[in-house]
């Protein structure tokens, strides 16, 4: 299949799914919104066929509204079948000839559809939005913040756990104060960058190699290069920023990797963790956990779960990734990932406030394996953010 996450495509997209406004007044309606402006926005789709096709219609209405590469907000087809992963091409919300925006009442939210020429068109109440969005303009805190400012609940962390969760160099500078174990890494900026490269080559060159060059917001392994001599750190510098002007250049580690599903308590209680998973790529022509291993070659990696730890091994590393989910005020749900090296250190890699939420993504599988199984998962959530408050909390 085309691996290219910018091949246009308008696979799906029939603007025809409206949901009568105002009917089921007693179930709460969940607009489920995907697509987005990042890279990863195809991959947003799967997963959103993955909600569509799971979430307990009998309890909620659902508005699946799709956001296209360039922003615009469109209803769109709620059949999960348009939005997953065929052989030939990867899913694209297309625009859609009405835009919908959510504007804010004083008795609640509402989506409101209008196009040009036409008056505009009330799509009924939201009660909670899903936003099923990875990376930038939507895991970030930018989409969160809108919803704060339209004071609806959503699923998932609020405005500043999204957007330290979004960035590798602001996530590691919180953990280490929450005295979690980051590895060795160099940030280098645009403006470092611009004003002087090879002074930025030669702080990054330091680092014990091979050197894993990322963007420092982005995901599902996008942007990121495995540089293995000094020769290719320019290049891959570069390749980072075309998806980011900032850059977060790490130390390899060597070890196992290792992560864990945190889901927010109800009322006070503590963070939930699953068992832990592994990941264990296969060597087949990946040599770490790329996008293609992720997303393109099925045979790559290998989920396993639980994990085969020792009972005290699996234990602190749930303990640390409830610690790494309340250092960054996370709410609702986040998957942290760790390196368990063969000295025996848990060094925390990332925590993803929007992790990879398809029926057979590690964060689902982890809470299926845990006793918790997708439909229920995704009821959880909802839960959660329907009882959460609106405004500071
Ligand atoms: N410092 C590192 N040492 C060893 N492997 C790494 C390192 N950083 C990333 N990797 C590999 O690259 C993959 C993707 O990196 P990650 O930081 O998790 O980015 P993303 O947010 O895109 O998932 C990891 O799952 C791991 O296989
Ligand atoms: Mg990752």
């Amino acid at each position: 299949m085309s691996i290219d996450p910018l091949t246009p495509d308008s696979t799906g997209n029939t603007g025809d799914a409206a949901v009568p406004a105002g009917t089921g007044a007693s179930r709460p309606r969940v607009a489920v919104l995907f697509g987005g402006r990042s890279s990863e926005h195809a991959v947003s789709c799967v997963t959103a066929a993955g909600v569509l096709d799971a979430i307990d219609r009998t309890k909620y209405d659902v508005v699946p509204v799709g956001i296209t590469r360039s922003g615009q907000w469109t209803l769109v087809s709620a059949d999960p079948g348009a939005w997953s992963l065929r052989s030939e091409s990867l899913p694209e919300v297309a625009p859609g000839l009405e835009s919908v925006v959510l504007s804010a009442e004083e008795a609640g939210s509402e989506l409101v559809a209008h196009a040009e020429g036409t008056l505009p068109r009330s799509l009924g109440r939201v009660d909670v939005v899903f936003p099923v969005l990875h990376g930038p303009f939507g895991e970030d805190g930018t989409l969160q913040g809108m919803l704060e400012m339209a004071d609806i609940r959503y699923v998932g962390a609020g405005v500043l756990a999204s957007a330290v969760g979004m960035d590798k160099h602001y996530m590691k500078v919180v953990f280490e104060a929450a005295g979690l174990t980051v590895g060795p890494y160099e940030v280098i900026t645009d403006r470092q960058w611009q004003k002087d490269p090879a002074a930025c080559l030669e702080r990054a060159g330091k680092l014990q190699f091979p050197l894993f060059v990322k963007p420092a917001r982005a995901g599902s392994s996008m942007g990121i290069t495995r540089v293995s001599d000094p020769s290719g750190l320019s290049a891959a510098v570069e390749a980072a920023r075309l998806h980011d002007p900032k850059v977060v250049v790490e130390a390899g580690i060597t070890g196992r990797e290792i992560e864990v599903a945190v889901l927010q308590g109800r009322g006070t209680d503590d963070p939930r963790t699953s068992h832990p998973g592994e990941i264990a790529v296969q060597n087949g022509g990946h040599e770490w956990y790329d996008f293609e291993a992720k997303y393109v070659d099925g045979a790559a990696a290998e989920l396993s779960c639980p994990a085969d730890l020792p009972a005290a091994v699996s234990e602190r590393v749930r303990e640390l990734a409830a610690v790494a989910f309340d250092a960054v005020g996370a709410e609702g749900l986040s998957r942290v990932d760790f390196f368990y090296t063969p000295g025996g250190d848990l060094i925390i890699n990332e925590i993803n406030t929007m992790p990879g939420f398809t029926p057979v993504s590690m964060y689902p599988q982890m809470w299926a394996k845990s006793g918790l199984q997708y439909t229920e998962l995704i009821d959880e959530l909802i839960s959660l953010a329907l009882e959460r408050q609106t405004g500071l909390r």
